[in-house]
This record gives structure tokens, sequence and C-alpha cells, in this order.
């Protein structure tokens, strides 16, 4: 069922349950109080004629014209009085009664002679029904008569039926209006539900770069729209990017793969002394460890990516990890007289994995001595600042252009400079540097000057100290 129909039916069956409680509640009540005030206007004119009675010295009375002068309030066009005789025959009656015989009933008798007054309702056969009370009169300890007063209930049973009947027209009628104003209520807060589900379908059908037009409120609806575009926003980037990298991986790939095709069928064309085959099987060996350092580096940034590779979490003395790369990068850079130097080295504890932690450390040293003019200097410390180990690498080599500075750390990136500084390399060091910082809470960053080298930084939170 459409939401919208069942936004309706909710909203009108609770209107209905509400309209229909409300009517009957005000229905009796008004009905309780009508006949409450009848009943009493019934006893406050008995009381009178009581009262009068009393002030007479319950003589009895003659006739009802002296009946009539003494209690004039009893001749009021809506009440009738009778009054009967122990015996429960009527004696006196006033004329506005004349035509119909209102007996005394048995249990007003009986009540009578205990003393009580008693309020009744009685109903005869086409005639408006009747409401009674009717007062013992006592003297001497002896019934002497009984007071009856009567009126007519028929203005007030028709008030109620018409009453009735109008809470019987309107209650529909509010019900059926105000359905139709859900309907439509609902039918207009859900167009925008309808637009965005349109845009989405269109979104799906493969154009990721569409995005929904945001309603101008920032209500739910805007909300929703607006989470929906980051999604799609997200969605968009991380298929160019991985669009990016596999034309970048195919394209790095394929580099060495024309080399040795190209060596290989230069080679093969004519015989050749031992030698040259020699050398062209060397190159091609160089090009195969390149394509397998990027295939195995690929295998783990995407199982890195799965959340695949394991990582141990224990204390990491970082001070002994810097002084034993430092020993590596020192050979590292003997070939083109590049000297590795330690400059302050604090100890520091991380928590972490050690051969994850040695090949962040090993990558940027490399990097640094790779891109380090001959002769330069490579400076590697780690200091503390109580709450995190800060560990540098500082060379005095090539330096990155400010603008590629956020781009080192994705994938394939090498800047035009490193590219003609040196064939050697793959791209993809630095972004398994920045994994492993990421997943030891890290951070890492890159300061320096094009032509004046580059100092990478990595900050990693300290074990807590037990205090
Ligand atoms: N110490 C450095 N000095 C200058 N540029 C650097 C340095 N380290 C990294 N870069 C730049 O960042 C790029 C990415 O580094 P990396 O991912 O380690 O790839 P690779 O070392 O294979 O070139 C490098 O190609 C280079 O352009
Ligand atoms: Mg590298």
């Amino acid at each position: 069922m459409p939401l919208r129909v069942r936004l309706t039916l909710w909203y009108g069956s609770a209107l209905a349950l509400v309209l229909i409680v409300f009517s009957v509640v005000l229905y009796v009540i008004i009905a309780r109080n009508l006949r409450d005030a009848v009943d009493q206007s019934l006893e406050e004119t008995a009381t009178t004629a009581v009262r009068s009675l009393e002030m007479r010295g319950f003589l009895p009375l003659l006739d009802e014209e002296e009946l009539l002068s003494q209690f004039p309030e009893l001749a009021r066009i809506d009440k009738f009085f009778q009054i009967f005789s122990p015996s429960g025959t009527i004696t006196i009656r006033s004329p506005n009664i004349k035509q119909h015989e209102v007996p005394l009933s048995r249990i007003a008798l009986e009540t009578a002679f205990k003393g009580q007054t008693i309020l009744e309702s009685a109903t005869y056969p086409n005639e408006p029904p009747l409401r009674l009370i009717s007062v013992p009169i006592n003297y001497r300890g002896r019934l002497l008569y009984i007071v009856q007063v009567g009126t007519s209930m028929q203005s007030i049973e028709d008030t109620l039926d018409r009453f009735l009947i109008l809470l019987l027209v309107a209650v529909p009628v509010a019900l059926a209006v105000s359905l139709a104003a859900g309907w439509f209520l609902a039918g207009r807060a859900l167009r925008p539900v309808d637009s965005i589900t349109l845009a989405a379908q269109r979104i799906a059908g493969g154009d990721l770069s569409q995005r929904l037009t945001m309603p101008p409120a920032s209500d739910e609806i805007g909300r929703l729209a607006g989470t929906f575009n980051n999604m799609i926003g997200r969605l968009d980037a991380s298929f160019q990017q991985i669009r990016q990298f596999t034309s970048d991986a195919s394209h790095e790939l394929r580099t060495p793969l024309t080399v040795m095709k190209g060596e290989t069928e230069l080679v093969l064309r004519k015989p050749r002394p031992l030698e040259d085959y020699h050398s062209v099987l060397e190159s091609n060996l160089e090009e195969i460890d390149r394509m397998s350092r990027i295939v195995e580096e690929l295998l783990f940034l995407s199982r890195a990516d799965m959340g695949e590779v394991k990582m141990e979490t224990l204390p990491v003395a970082l001070e002994a990890l810097v002084e034993d790369i430092h020993r590596q990068a020192t050979l590292l850079g003997q070939d083109r007289q590049i000297e590795v130097v330690l400059g302050t080295v604090t100890p520091a504890l991380v928590l972490g994995d050690e051969l994850r932690l040695r090949e962040l450390l090993l990558n940027l040293v490399e990097n640094a001595v790779k891109y380090s003019h001959p002769k330069g200097k490579v400076r590697v410390s780690l200091v503390s600042d109580g709450r995190q180990a800060i560990l540098s690498v500082a060379d005095q080599g090539i330096g990155i252009a400010t603008e590629d500075r956020p781009k080192i750390f994705n994938r394939f990136f090498r800047t035009d400079v490193a590219r003609a500084h040196t064939k050697k390399g793959t791209g993809l060091g630095l972004a398994i540097c920045a994994w492993i910082v990421e997943v030891h809470k890290g951070r890492i960053n890159v300061q320096g000057e094009v032509g004046h080298g580059s100092t990478f930084t990595v900050t990693l939170p300290l074990v807590p100290r037990p205090s």
C-alpha cells in the first residue's frame, strides 16, 4: 500500500476515534446536565409547595382555585401538580393535566409512607415522557397527603434528538473534510520524495555526476537530499579513483613490458654475441623486479583495503628501530655518497606492529636517499613530547612542490621532478606509509620547498604510562 494511502488511513482512523469518543462524551454530559436541571427545578418547586402548605398549618386544601392562588408558582405552564390522599387517590390537580390520568405509582406511595421523596420517570403510549417528584406531607407522624409535581420531558428529548442528528451529520462531514485535507497534505509532503526517487533512478542509471536539486528548506527531506548528494559525491569520487587507479596500474605495468618487448625483439632480430643477450636479460630482470615490486605492493594495498592485513599491537621501542634503520640507510646512501646521520634520538614506546613500523621508516628513508642529490645529507631523528613520538626524516634533495604535497600519498602518484630524477620507484610507497600511520592512529606530514629538500614527519601516540 502506498505511503500516502497508509498515512491518510492512519490519520483518518485516529481522527474518527477521537471524534466518536468526543461526541459520545459530549452527548452524555449534555443529556445528564439537562435532566439534572429538570430534576432540580422540580425539587425547588416541590420544596416551595411544601413550605407553603406548612405555613398553612397543613390544613387540607379545598379546591384547585385556592391551591392556585396559594401557590402561583405551581401553575407555571411547564409544570403540573397533583395532590394524592394517603390511599393514593387524587384529591386535587392542576388544570393543565386534566385530559390525562397520571396515577400515583406504587413505589411512590410506598416511599411516601416511609416519609421520603422520590423522583420518577413515566411514559405513556403516544405521550411525551414525564418526570415526576412525589413529596409526602406528614402531620404528627401521620401521612396527610402526597404532593406530586411533574413536567414533560418533551422539549429536552427534542433538544437531545436534534443534537444527536447534528452530531451524526457533523462528525462524518468533519471526518470526510479532514480525510481530504490529510490526503492532500500527505501528497504534498511526499512529493519531494517522489522527485528524489526519480532523480535517484536517473543516477542509478549510471550518471554519477547528477545531483538532486536541494529543496530550499533544511527539513527532513532537505537533509535526505543532502545526505544522498553526499553519498553520490563520495561514490563518484571513489569510482573515479578506481578508474584512475586501474589506468595508472595498467600504465605502470605496461611501461616495463614495452621496454622488455622492444629489447627482446631487437636482440632476437639477428644472431648476436652472447654479451648482448646477457645485457638484455639483465635489463629484463630489472624490469621484472620492478613489476614484481609493483604487484606485491598493489597486493598489499588491496589486502589492506579489505582489512585482511594482520596487525600486531605490541609495545615497540622506536629508538631501537630508528638506529637499525639508520644502519640500513647508511648502506643505501653509500653509492651516491649520501650521508645518513642520526639527529636527536630519545626513547619512545608506541603500541603497534614492529614490522609495519620498520617498513614505514624504511620507505621514508629510502625516498630521502633516492631523492637526494649526490653528497647530500639525510637526517633521521626521534623526539617525544610526553604524549606523542615524533619521527622525522629530512633530506636536502629535490623537494616537493606545494601543489603536489597532498597528492604524493595517492597511489601511483610521482612528481615529474621525481620521475626525471630517477626511474626507480612505483609511486606506491607513500600510500603504504599513509596506511600504516593511519592504523597506528598517527599522522604523517611533509614540509619543504622545491629544490631545497623535504622533511617527512610522523607522529605516533606513545604507550600511556601507568599513573
Ligand atoms: N624525500 C622526498 N623528496 C622529494 N620527493 C619525494 C620524497 N619522498 C616522496 N617524494 C615524492 O612522492 C612521490 C611518491 O613517493 P612514493 O610513494 O614513495 O613513490 P616512489 O618512491 O616509488 O617514487 C615520489 O614519486 C616523489 O615525487
Ligand atoms: Mg618510495
